[in-house]
């Protein structure tokens, strides 16, 4: 009883503290706190090579209006000193700055093979002081060739190439095992290691770290990407075993659809046989030290992995294990010393990337049987990804496992949309008792797994299904009224996660996967909205500036091993430019920029080359606005308008460089394009001469209409949606822009409409569907097998990433979270409040900290909670005139010191706030 009078009274006071608050500007009664302290992006990096990191926090603290006005990071080299608050490597002082990301290390050159601990404290808006934030850490891999003292090593095994095209050639795994003996203490240990292949290192019967398909996909002629793994406390005195397994990946295997078109290579695109090379660093407490080194002293074999590619799965011979191979005791006289490999030309460097994890594990939700012996587990949602399977039965029983992602009828998977990818894979049973068994050189795009051959009945746990990705998508919150649009934000994310698999991919199932641009640049705002994916896409923006050709385009995939003429196409190459674009717009990322420059400006000047008075036209591939039902639009157009939309944004790009005049450069040149553009594409009603969806939402968004015809354009277009069924008749392009470009022009009704659709073609027709993912086209299924057997026979996937672009518009318009300047530092809130929807509740975990927004009809008031992370600023739009109407909390606004007014119109009043929470009432003017 005392215990709740005491807590009642605590509560009390915590909520007196926290109205004062609200009240100052600078009276904050508690420290700021620092949090995801991260360098490169990433949470306690190992072996990153970047000579200048850079570094970043968030900040959280309570009342409103918190900033942060200075920082101290310290740098040390042991966590002692560390902990005594020495910075021995870098100690920046005080800095009064705002500042939260994007520093750079200044410091004295760091080392290969060093580890740094680092930690910072901030002072706010009345020069308190935080606490440290608690210890993080990265390390530097090996930063020169010379600290590189193993080779490349591995087998060849015999190859028959004289039937490229009708079979399959799919080599066994390679096994490579090196004994080495632990006298000393040991005071630290790391490995350093990298395929050309795919590898999986293990250290004493063990796999070493958590990720899959390393060392991640390139261009190998360029550049290949090493792990750093700290294995310290996996090595024991005495014997001790290093093993790897290699495979084709990506370097030797099937890589895309160039099986399908009958390329002149279908596999072995950068290098016939897999290799290994790597090395284990030593530091003995006495001070040596010793590398362990790839070398001819390994021991080389074949082992249980038969067959191991990416595209066509695996299969798992469990009799042919040497047990205890990758562990201390084994006799591996039998095994053959292994060939030497050329060094690749291309730089070895450390993964800059996020990589392939296992997020999600998934038990299956049913089992059916549609003919004998035929078992069809189903995981419940359509992932990329790999099935264990769980298996008792006599020796040398064959279980097979293929991938869906639909059912037939008949209740078989369907595996016509594969195409090429063969996607099989089998095991074969030692017969020693349960079993268990998943591939590691494969993956596959499913929600369902067909299992034959198995040893009796199966139950329901002899699959469970591993969903591999390299990006959590946890990143935003979004909850609407419509339940079905709920789902749609579920399936966004379930396909973002399925197709973030190392680059952006088209999809993971059928015999493609490939980094496509086109994709990948209409998607990249929604992807940040649901991720953080500022390491993932800076990887991909290296694979693209690396595959850029050396006429200037940008190719439509990245990495690009195929030799094929004319790679580029209209709105696929333009991701050259949106895509570090937005990495400097969401991520205040400058320094991609600088990195990328050179190649865009490449691209511009191809781009000029090609056109004629400031019109580019179509060319290379075209594919136009891909996959549009009903209408088209010509390619020129589609190549003059973002012709226009990378002038601009290079403009912007330039600027932020402080590069002045080429900003000016491209503003001119965007006013040219936009002159030559509304000459031969607008008319003088303000109609589009091509009058399809796409036409208006590209030129609307891109800002290519003529200031005084661009409402008119707005209300055609809006016509058209609404002549049409609030439904569309766009493809990969006109679809992400439509609703942007109606909401820009104050048509919110009409998105939502849009948005809320369940007829065909839309979104909503999917969810009504049961799909649990993005489908590629808008007819991807139909309840009528029979209207859609050709599709479904070829190019269908069902977990294609483009059409969720809408993320894009529900986090900026319906949830209303954007940002004015770069970074989220000056964050804009605003909602499109409609009567089309009840309520819209969503955040964001920006780059400075988790911004909410929140908006619920109550009566003819709308009620608006916003929350605001610290050291922020946001001008936050409430749809009415009325000030003195605008209440927030309980007082009116004008009574509030903590909020600013900042203008206000017939239908709008803009505010400025600081940090913290706010519930803002108002009756709107709709
Ligand atoms: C891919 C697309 C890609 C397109 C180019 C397809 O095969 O799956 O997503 O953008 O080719 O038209």
């Amino acid at each position: 009883m005392k215990s709740r009078m005491k807590s009642k009274l605590i509560l009390f006071f915590i909520s007196l503290l926290a109205i004062g608050n609200s009240h100052s500007q600078s009276n904050s009664l508690e420290a700021l706190s620092v949090h995801e302290t991260r360098v490169e992006y990433l949470e306690n990096p190992q072996g990153i090579d970047i000579e200048k990191p850079r570094f970043s926090w968030t900040l959280k603290g309570g009342g409103r209006n918190r900033l942060q006005t200075a920082y101290q990071l310290i740098v040390a080299s042991s966590m002692e000193k560390l902990s005594n608050r020495q910075g021995d490597i870098w100690d920046s002082g005080k800095v009064n700055s705002n500042a939260t990301n994007q520093i750079e290390y200044e410091g004295s050159s760091l080392e290969s093979n060093t580890k740094y601990y680092w930690k910072i404290k901030v002072w706010d808006e009345s020069g308190m002081e935080s606490k440290w934030s608690t210890t993080a850490y990265w390390s530097m891999g090996l930063l020169n060739f010379s600290n590189w003292k193993g080779i490349f090593i591995g087998h060849d095994v015999g190859y028959d190439k004289t039937d490229k095209y009708d079979s399959l050639y799919l080599p066994p795994a390679r096994y490579l095992r090196k004994s080495f003996q632990v006298q000393k203490k040991i005071k630290k240990a790391t490995a350093y290691t990298t395929a050309l292949g795919l590898y999986e290192l293990r250290l004493n019967g063990k796999k070493v770290g958590d990720d899959y398909f390393l060392p991640g996909w390139t261009d190998y002629n360029k550049r290949l990407y090493y792990q750093t793994f700290d294995i310290t406390e996996s090595l024991t005195e005495g014997e001790n075993v290093i093993g790897a397994i290699i495979a084709d990946g990506w370097y030797a295997g099937y890589v895309g659809y160039a099986l399908l078109v009958r390329l002149d290579k279908v596999r072995e695109f950068y290098g016939v046989n897999p290799s290994f090379m790597g090395q284990i660093q030593i530091e003995y407490e006495d001070g040596n030290t010793e590398i362990i080194a790839s070398d001819r002293s390994w021991k080389s074999n074949e082992g249980a992995i038969r067959e191991a590619d990416i595209i066509m799965g695996e299969t798992y011979d469990a009799r042919l294990e040497n047990s205890g191979w990758d562990a201390p005791n084994y006799d591996d006289d039998d095994w053959k010393s292994p060939k030497v490999y050329t060094h690749p030309n291309g730089k070895l460097e450390a993964h800059p990337g996020t990589k392939v994890k296992s997020t999600e594990v998934l038990k299956p939700i049913a089992m059916t049987e549609p003919s004998p012996g035929t078992y069809v587990f189903n995981l419940g949602k359509n992932i990329a990804g790999i099935a264990e399977l769980k298996v008792k039965g006599p020796k040398g029983t064959r279980v097979q496992l293929r991938f869906g992602e639909i059912l037939k009828r008949d209740g078989q998977i369907q595996t016509e949309n594969l195409r090429k990818a063969r996607a099989t894979d089998a095991y074969i049973l030692k017969g020693e008792g349960e079993e268990i068994w998943q591939p590691k050189f494969t993956y596959h795009g499913f929600q369902y797994v067909e299992v034959t051959g198995y040893p009796g009945k199966p139950t329901l746990d002899a699959i469970t299904g591993i969903v591999l990705s390299s990006i959590e998508t946890d990143a935003s919150t979004f909850t609407a009224s419509n339940p079905m649009n709920n789902t749609l934000f579920e399936n966004i994310k379930t396909t973002q996660s399925a197709n973030f698999f190392e680059i952006p991919t088209d999809c993971p199932q059928r015999d493609e996967r490939l980094g496509w641009t086109g994709d990948a640049q209409v998607y990249m705002r929604s992807a940040s909205y649901n991720s953080d994916v500022a390491a993932f896409m800076t990887k991909f923006l290296i694979d693209l500036d690396d595959a850029q050709r050396w006429y200037g385009a940008y190719p439509n995939f990245a990495p690009f091993p195929y030799s094929r003429p004319n790679q580029y196409a209209p709105a696929w190459m333009d991701a050259g430019i949106i895509i570090p674009y937005n990495m400097y717009k969401i991520y205040n990322d400058t320094r991609v920029l600088e990195y990328m420059y050179e190649g865009m400006e490449k691209f511009m000047d191809f781009q000029e080359d090609a056109s004629t008075d400031y019109l580019r036209p179509g060319g290379g591939n075209n594919w136009g606005d891909w996959l549009a039902v009903n209408e088209e639009t010509s390619h020129d157009f589609i190549g003059a308008s973002f012709y226009g939309y990378d002038s601009k944004l290079m403009a912007e790009m330039a600027e932020a460089l402080g590069k002045t005049e080429d900003a000016q450069k491209y503003m001119n040149l965007f006013e040219n394009i936009k002159k030559a553009f509304a000459e031969k594409y607008i008319l003088a009603d303000g109609r589009t001469s091509e009058d399809t969806q796409t036409t208006y939402a590209l030129a609307l968004y891109f800002g290519l209409f003529p200031d005084a015809l661009a409402e008119k354009g707005a209300a055609r277009l809006a016509e058209k949606i609404e002549k049409n069924g609030f439904k569309f008749a766009t493809g990969f392009l006109g679809t992400k822009h439509v609703m942007l470009a109606l909401s820009k022009y104050g048509y919110d009704d009409i998105s939502y409409k849009i948005f809320q659709q369940t007829e065909y073609p839309s979104w909503g027709y999917s969810v009504e569907n049961g799909s649990t993912s993005i489908w590629e086209r808008w007819n991807s299924y139909t309840k009528d097998d029979a209207a859609n057997s050709d599709i479904n026979a070829a190019m269908n996937s069902f977990s294609h990433y483009a059409f969720g672009s809408v993320a894009e518009w529900m986090f900026q318009h319906s949830v209303g979270i954007d940002t004015e300047d770069s970074g989220y530092r000056n964050i804009l809130i605003k909602p499109a409040i409609s009567k089309e929807m009840d309520f819209i509740n969503g955040s964001y975990k920006s780059i400075n900290g988790t911004i909410a927004s929140a908006w619920n009809w109550k009566g003819n008031k709308v009620v608006m909670n916003i929350e605001i992370p610290v050291n922020t600023k946001a001008k936050v739009h409430i749809p009415t005139g009325k000030v003195a109407d605008i209440r927030e909390g309980n007082k009116s606004i004008s009574k509030t010191p903590s909020i600013t007014i900042l203008k206000s119109n017939e239908k709008e009043t803009i505010l400025e706030i600081g940090s913290g929470s706010y519930s803002f009432s108002a009756k709107p003017w709709m």
